[in-house]
């Protein structure tokens, strides 16, 4: 018997695949995307199956970490101490340098920080928390109202069933201003505590309106929750983020900030830091992923704990400031109509708009020996793909420039072709 689709119930995630389904084939057949390599020299790496030497713009790794000696020195010799994992959660026993890590973290952050392998973990580990009423320096009064803006990070869009648990979720664009005040305020006035959701610097763009973010918090005695995946290290003292430095250095109660140590920071994992010591402690004691599922690998606490050291020196705003040039002649090059021109992350979009044109000029960037991203729906909205480039301390003002200039040839021979 044939089966019959109900297309009335289809859910979101099909609806989605559905609608995103002929792009993504496409930039897989075009073999436009899933390359893997076998060397890697900075930014130069050699494609295992065919030897092509591509320089990428790929890795979020802004300000060149990864491969620092110290960092790798110091993974290799925590692997010699301690071996590559202890399979144990962390409630039951640890290598003292997890100890050691979780002290840099909170001298860099300024509040007590807990780490996660992922930060996707960070989220699932402490919103349910919060939600429930159960951290101490949040107390919700009668229930949550979770705001979220409609860009966060899928990391956080996947939870919102978990969020519905403990309150209604309203979906909102923070880049309206007045619409997000609208929206706190009224959930404010019908009794909930609202908490906004977002990104600190969004993965595709944009960056949220902190400040604003934080004066709704304490307006209406609610909670601001931000993603800082990408904000991590690249700015703030200490490289303690993009968040934090809008906030002047200052943690305030209001604030839950997570942090990628997976990306410029130079090693893998997310933090959460939390206004409380007492917050702290009930992560430790009652987040379902902390106390039910293992630590992070040990050549990565390793590797964060000399990584934390650089940040905690004077070398972080060396680093931060040859970022800051890098972007700088990026944006002298680069089209005015490229996403996050001017914005000071290293994150810019070389805008395409149709989906499939961005695909063949990634593919033809791809065979000129440039390795890029091509951003489409549902990273972006529908019609707005992009040629994604993660600029770092590691690319030369040369890598630049040839690839903008590649770009504006490809960009310019395709429009005329259409
Ligand atoms: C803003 C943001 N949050 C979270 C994540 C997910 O990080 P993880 O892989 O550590 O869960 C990403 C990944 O790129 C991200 O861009």
């Amino acid at each position: 018997m044939k089966h019959e689709i109900n297309t009335h119930n289809i859910n979101w995630l099909t609806n989605r695949i559905k609608r995103s389904e002929q792009h993504q084939e496409s930039v897989w057949n075009n073999r436009a995307n899933d390359f893997s390599f076998d060397k890697r020299d900075g930014k130069k790496v050699t494609l295992n199956e065919s030897g092509h030497k591509m320089i990428e713009f790929m890795s979020c790794s802004y300000l060149g970490l990864e491969d620092d000696p110290r960092i790798k020195f110091a993974a290799k010799k925590a692997i010699d101490q301690y071996g590559v994992t202890f399979a144990a959660a962390r409630t039951r026993m640890r290598p003292e340098i997890t100890n050691v890590l979780d002290e840099k973290l909170q001298r860099i952050f300024g509040a007590p920080t807990i780490t996660f392998p992922t930060v996707g973990l960070c989220h699932l580990a402490v919103l349910p928390l919060l939600g429930a009423n159960e951290l101490p320096s949040y107390p919700i009064n009668n229930k949550v109202h979770w705001i979220l803006d409609q860009t966060s990070h899928a990391s956080i869009q996947i939870l919102r069933g978990v969020l519905e648990q403990f309150g209604p979720v309203t979906r909102v664009n923070f880049a309206d201003i007045e619409c997000l005040k609208n929206s706190v305020k009224q959930v404010s006035e019908l009794g909930y505590t609202a908490i906004t959701l977002s990104d600190g610097v969004g993965s595709m763009g944009g960056l949220a309106p902190v400040k604003v973010l934080l004066e709704l918090a304490k307006k209406y005695r609610g909670y601001a929750y931000i993603d800082d995946a990408h904000g991590t290290s690249i700015m703030g003292k200490n490289g303690a983020g993009y968040v934090l430095q809008e906030l002047d250095d200052d943690f305030p109660r209001e604030l839950v900030l997570t942090s990628s140590l997976a990306k410029a920071f130079g090693s893998t994992g997310g933090a959460v830091s939390v206004y409380g010591i007492d917050d702290d402690k009930r992560i430790r004691k009652y987040a379902n992923p902390y106390i039910f599922g293992g630590p992070l690998a040990i050549p990565t606490i390793a590797a964060a704990d000399a990584a934390s050291d650089i940040h905690l020196s004077e070398e972080i705003y060396t680093l931060q400031n040859k970022l800051k040039r890098s972007c700088h002649y990026f944006d002298s090059i680069a089209p005015p109509n490229t996403v996050n021109h001017g914005n000071p992350v290293p994150i810019r979009g070389l805008f395409v708009g149709c989906e499939e044109r961005a695909i063949q000029i990634n593919k033809q960037l791809m065979q000129k020996g440039y390795a890029c991203t091509v951003a489409m729906y549902p990273t972006v909205p529908e019609g707005k793909a992009m040629i994604r480039v993660a600029i770092s301390n590691k690319h030369t003002d040369t890598d630049l420039s040839r690839l903008v200039d590649e770009f504006n040839q490809f960009a310019n021979v395709e429009e005329m072709a259409l």
